[in-house]
């Protein structure tokens, strides 16, 4: 099995590249995590969109979204919300329309995230899923992966070192595997 992992955060040392490395180390047996980051996409303008289309970055991302199993976005939460890198990267994701079924067509989609607050990304991932709803992916409502207090769980070189958020990591990529073979 094959997941498409996009880290919502262009930071060096971000909390959510660094749980998408951690789950990739963690997978289960028979899952592979391709770790993916958002560098080099533009701000969605519509007239950019006329002109020369969608950017090359996102047909790639897309492509590889096409033809993955699954695909797990790491979240920061900003404001209580979803952050405009990530945001900005699904909307580009979901252009032309008439591409989305391909794209995103019940496709599995799990959302996880880690920030420095006690509430570890818990509101910004309620508010993925009306995005994921009109792009029509097949939500994960399984094993919920909320990293709090971030700083605590990372060491200087961004290499997980706590054993209980290891095994919530585990349990969300098994719970996400099994939903996505069902
Ligand atoms: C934040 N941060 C934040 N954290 C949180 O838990 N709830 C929130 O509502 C917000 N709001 C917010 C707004 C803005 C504009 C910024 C820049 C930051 C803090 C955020 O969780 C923190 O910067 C994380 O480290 C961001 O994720 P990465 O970059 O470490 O992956």
């Amino acid at each position: 099995m094959h997941f498409i992992a996009i880290s919502g955060s262009l930071r060096k040392a971000s909390f959510n590249t660094m749980l998408m490395h951690a789950a990739v180390k963690l997978a289960p047996e028979g899952v592979a995590l391709q770790p993916e980051t958002l560098h080099g996409i533009p701000l969605y303008n519509g007239d950019d969109e006329d002109t020369t289309g969608v950017p090359p970055r996102v047909e790639e991302l897309k492509d590889a979204v096409a033809t993955a199993d699954g695909v797990i976005l790491f979240t920061p939460e900003y404001n209580s919300s979803v952050p405009g890198v990530l945001k900005n990267a699904m909307d580009w994701m979901s252009r032309p329309p008439g591409d989305v079924p391909r794209v995103w067509g019940n496709r599995p989609v799990a959302v996880a995230g880690a920030s420095p607050s006690p509430f570890g990304t818990a509101m910004a991932q309620v508010h993925w899923l009306p995005n994921l709803r009109n792009i029509g992916a097949r939500p994960y409502f399984g094993a919920k992966l909320y990293v709090a207090k971030a700083f605590t769980v990372f060491d200087a070189e961004g290499t997980l070192t706590d054993e209980s958020t290891a095994r919530h990591i585990t349990a969300f990529l098994q719970g996400f595997a099994d939903f996505c073979s069902r």
